[in-house]
């Protein structure tokens, strides 16, 4: 007898069961509009060339061991992956008040930063996360005991936009000193953010209330291709005094997914505040993988802190910004020649990797069905899977999911 035979299968995450669905799809004009991983024109994963060079130099470099990596991981990343976020010139900084640890990618820094909340962050009892998110936020906070998942409202259906008046209204409403979840850019999944007069509101609201800002940084560069100006509302926030947290990942804009590289930073009150934080983090480390790898954390501080890597890099996240900015206009384009019902403007007006196209569940269950073409069923759409041979195809299928799709 079994202690486990009360056990039952769990779904997976839609994104990957229908990413596996599409992989096994032998439809020649099967499309992938699931993942959030970059695509180059030719629909395929890019390893950024000054990845590789990095990747080269490492394995000649026979200075190089593989002895473990401190709890805090690389700190030359570290520094420079901080330096990034708040400015070569950060206050906070300077002051030594912005401590950062390495991480297992974006979910790892949130893992941590959730797990460190919970345990130290007083009377912590709501984290409040936009409507719609990341659907990773909710598995990992619904997890933390005596904490809960409570939403408030980002998307607006019928403006197809950003509803600050409803996020004001719900931060308003919550419990003081809340935990908000906020995305610091190219939002995940509506490809909508708020202005910066907008972010400056929310950030009167968050004061106000005493609420806790935890950014959410998996994008930075991929909504205007400029990383000063996608780390503008976390600045902001800098410069209006909080407190708060970062969690970044290197999973797309390094095009590092695999290896699992991100940061943590904490920006606290004091540097003596912001130390004593990051022991306990970094015993929060100890406990669940005790230090993170090192491949990646060696290939991102090459190219963060190597003058001509920099360089190079920024030019890739450029041409990344650019190309999913293409997709958006072929997309748009061919629903236009399709004369597919909608203005459709709204794709062009969203940036970031995704667009939430407004596409009811029975549309997108007819899309994947009959004609192939793979999206979550909310309607979000991963843009890098456009390209400029199958945005045609896309659109006369959409087209015909509008027209066909029996709504319940
Ligand atoms: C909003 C958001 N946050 C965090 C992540 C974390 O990604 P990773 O763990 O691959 O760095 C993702 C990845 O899709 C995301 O979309």
């Amino acid at each position: 007898m079994s202690a486990f035979s009360e056990v039952n299968y769990v779904d997976l995450p839609a994104v990957f069961a229908l990413s596996a669905r599409h992989d096994a799809d032998p439809h020649p004009e099967k499309v992938k509009l699931t993942v959030g991983a970059y695509r180059n024109e030719a629909g395929k994963p890019w390893v950024l060339p000054v990845v590789k060079k990095a990747e080269s130099m490492l394995a000649a470099d026979e200075t190089l061991n593989k002895e473990y990596l401190s709890m805090g991981g690389l700190q030359s990343f570290t520094d420079a992956a901080t330096r990034l976020v708040l400015g070569e010139n950060s206050r906070l900084v300077n002051e030594d008040r912005a401590v950062a640890l390495q991480t297992l990618s974006g979910t790892g820094a949130l893992h941590v930063a959730f797990q460190f909340i919970s345990q130290f962050y007083p009377g912590c009892k709501d984290i409040l996360v936009s409507n719609p998110s990341w659907g990773n936020h909710k598995l990992m906070i619904d997890r933390l005991p005596g904490v809960n998942f409570v939403q408030y409202a980002y998307y607006d259906p019928e403006t197809m936009g950003f509803d600050l008046e409803g996020m004001c209204r719900d931060l308003e409403a919550a419990q003081d000193g809340s935990v908000v979840v906020l995305h610091a850019c190219a939002h995940n999944p509506t490809g909508i953010d708020p202005t910066m007069e907008q972010w400056l509101k929310i950030a009167e609201v968050c004061k106000k209330k005493s609420h806790f800002p935890l950014f959410d940084l998996a994008y930075l560069g991929y909504a205007s291709g400029s990383f000063d100006q996608d780390a503008a509302s976390i600045r902001l926030f800098a410069d209006l005094g909080f407190e708060f947290i970062v969690c970044q990942s290197f999973a797309k804009i390094m095009g590092l997914y695999c290896e699992r590289i991100g940061c943590m930073i904490f920006a606290g009150q004091t540097a003596e505040i912001s130390h004593k934080c990051l022991s306990q983090m970094k015993i929060i480390v100890r406990s669940i993988y005790s230090n993170p790898p090192a491949h990646g954390a060696r290939i991102a501080s090459m190219c963060l802190n190597n003058r001509d890597m920099r360089a190079e890099w920024e030019d890739c996240v450029k041409e990344m910004h650019a190309r999913i900015r293409r997709s958006r206009s072929y997309l748009h384009t061919a629903l236009k020649t399709a004369n597919a019902p909608g203005s459709w403007d709204h794709i062009l007006a969203q940036n970031g990797m995704f667009s939430y196209t407004g596409l009811t569940k029975a549309q997108c269950e007819l899309l994947i069905e009959k004609h192939h073409v793979y999206l979550l069923k909310s309607g979000r759409i991963s843009m890098c899977g456009i390209t400029q041979e199958n945005a045609k195809y896309v659109a006369n299928a959409i087209h015909d999911a509008i027209l066909n799709a029996k709504e319940n």
